[in-house]
């Protein structure tokens, strides 16, 4: 099936442009359409974090690396200063399609998104910011949502799509770890080593996804794929941190590793964000295959002092602004995954064959 995003209308995308304060913008071009369906994917760039006030020469060796899509991890643009308000997200969202390289990207490359705090609009925030639809409705308009979307239809910009014919069947999952998640227990320590900003919060009342989006998940899970692509704007698996986590829900995590297992889906990678590090984790845990998360955060501003402990990373976190991708060799049943620096020089890559991951 040939499923085609529309583009954006043109009033909608004058209305953003002319958001954008103090300067005249041309119109928004409208994105390259993501087409799902039968064409194999062989190389998915994924990244997060990009400040649309800073300089942007990531899109260059980006755009080099001549990947099918490009896929937006959260915090897309920085838009969470408190009071909210909806015409400086929309102003946020025209900086950053005012860059020359995004530019070419969105013209030239298809795109899909989820939010992080800082576009979903209040830093850490959770189920209770009080404009997740008027934010909801700016996310969908910029990112060239259809007028039918089934994002449009229901709470949330959790979306999935898969990619490719039998055999080589990529499912992109992205999570919307904001619009339903409870809220979050404070450190007792603020900064202390493990526990910089919250603890883990075992209160089965409390929810990462809430309860139509996981059972959403359960069906997506239970769909043919060959790799999926799970897209969370927070960390997954990473741990020896107490920043944002699914580990601050640890029961919440817990459940969605033992969901991949009741549902019995292959080919899990976890693709993370929002901290402004970047590092390769894998979890092993006897009886299961490995899970490895890829969390590429930093396009514009990475975390230059970073250091963590790193129980289940893989090397050292990559502090200097970077990128991901992940290259898909079906005819050696291999996938390939790296972090590469804003001119495209690879920082880590590792390598695992399909069978590894199921
Ligand atoms: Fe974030």
């Amino acid at each position: 099936m040939l499923a085609r995003r529309s583009f954006l209308g043109a009033a909608s995308a004058a209305a953003l442009a002319s958001a954008a304060a103090g300067c005249a913008v041309a119109p928004l071009a409208a994105p390259a359409p993501v087409r799902a369906g039968h064409a194999p994917l062989r190389k998915v760039a994924f990244g997060s974090c990009i400040d649309q006030n800073k300089p942007q020469p990531i899109w260059d060796a980006i755009l080099a690396g001549k990947p099918d899509l490009f896929v937006f991890g959260g915090d897309n643009v920085y838009a969470s200063a408190q009071p909210w308000s909806r015409s400086r997200l929309q102003a946020a969202y025209a900086q950053l399609a005012s860059d020359p390289g995004f530019a070419r990207l969105r013209r030239t490359v298809p795109q899909l998104a989820i939010w992080d705090d800082n576009d979903y609009g209040l830093n850490d925030g959770g189920a209770d910011f009080a404009y997740k639809q008027d934010s909801k409705d700016v996310f969908l308009e910029f990112w060239g949502a259809a007028r039918d979307d089934e994002r449009r239809r229901r709470a949330g910009v959790y979306h999935a799509l898969r990619f490719g014919p039998p055999g080589q069947t990529v499912q992109i999952v992205l999570l919307d770890c904001r619009s339903f998640r409870s809220p979050l227990r404070a450190t007792d320590q603020s900064g202390g080593a493990g526990k910089e900003r919250y603890l883990p919060d075992p209160d089965p009342a409390k929810t990462m996804l809430g309860p139509t989006q996981w059972q959403w998940l359960e069906e997506q899970l239970r769909l043919p794929a060959d790799i999926r692509l799970l897209v969370s704007g927070v960390q997954v698996i990473a741990t020896g941190h107490g920043w944002e986590s699914w580990g601050n829900l640890p029961l919440e995590r817990e459940r969605l590793l033992a969901l991949i297992e009741r549902t019995g889906a292959n080919g899990v990678v976890f693709l993370s964000g929002d901290r402004h590090i970047g590092a390769l984790y894998r979890d092993t845990r006897p009886g299961r295959y490995p899970l490895f998360e890829i969390t590429s955060s930093g396009m514009t501003h990475a975390w230059t002092q970073a250091r963590e402990a790193g129980p289940n990373r893989l090397g050292d976190l990559v502090t200097v602004n970077h990128y991901a991708t992940l290259e898909f060799d079906w005819e050696r049943a291999r996938l390939r995954f790296a972090l590469l620096s804003e001119t495209g020089l690879p920082l880590r890559t590792h390598s695992v064959s399909l069978a590894e991951l199921s």
